[in-house]
């Protein structure tokens, strides 16, 4: 089993990757493989790099760096390409995001992150926090011994929650039936 984990910040080896690499090594001690992937720009090649990576992957995790209370412009996009691209990947994998932040805006960004798990019936992995670092550098997050459990518990609990499925499959569960979706729009 695999999980895709997006680093949505510009800088490769920041904050956001310090967090996933957590997340990454508690998923490793559970026996769960995982990739980081760069996803701070949306270019269509890199968009569908990672559309071919979550094709093969069976859980997902979104990182960003807050922005302006947000996430990065970069990482909404990549996310919004992403799902027109291959919306059809992230149905009912289990997802989590992650913020990593100098101060404020986690939890803002966690809830932006979180609208593309909920439209594409992802079952939503938790910690025992918001899933959120703080610090400006990666050794100020070192320093958030908080932080980095959330991110432990976050790996171990995305874990439980793939070997749970695993095993539903193997007892003979299947996806939910897709039902052909009902649009109805608001004009007036
Ligand atoms: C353009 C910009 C805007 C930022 N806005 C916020 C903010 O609103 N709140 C905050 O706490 N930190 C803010 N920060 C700090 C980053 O969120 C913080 O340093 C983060 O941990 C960096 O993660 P990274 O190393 O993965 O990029 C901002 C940084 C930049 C470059």
């Amino acid at each position: 089993m695999k999980v895709l984990l997006l680093n949505g910040s510009p800088r490769k080896n920041g904050c956001t990757y310090t967090a996933l690499c957590e997340v990454a090594d508690a998923l490793k001690k559970e026996g769960i493989e995982s990739e980081i992937f760069q996803a701070g720009n949306p270019s269509k090649e890199a968009v569908k790099e990672a559309a071919e990576k979550l094709k093969q992957s069976d859980g997902l995790i979104v990182g960003s760096p807050v922005y302006w209370a947000s996430p990065t412009g970069k990482i909404i996009e990549f996310m919004d390409m992403l799902c027109s691209m291959a919306g059809n990947e992230l149905l009912y994998k289990p997802a989590a995001a992650v913020a990593s932040a100098r101060r404020a805006g986690t939890t803002a960004t966690l809830d932006v992150l979180m609208k593309y798990f909920l439209y594409h019936q992802m079952p939503v992995v938790s910690s025992n926090y918001w899933n959120m670092v703080h610090g400006n550098t990666p050794e100020e997050v070192r320093q958030d011994k908080e932080g980095l459990q959330i991110m432990q518990i976050l790996g171990k609990n995305m874990a439980w929650m793939l070997k749970s499925l695993e095993a539903g499959r193997k007892a003979g569960i299947s996806l939910p039936e897709q039902q052909e979706k009902v649009k109805t729009n608001f004009i007036r």
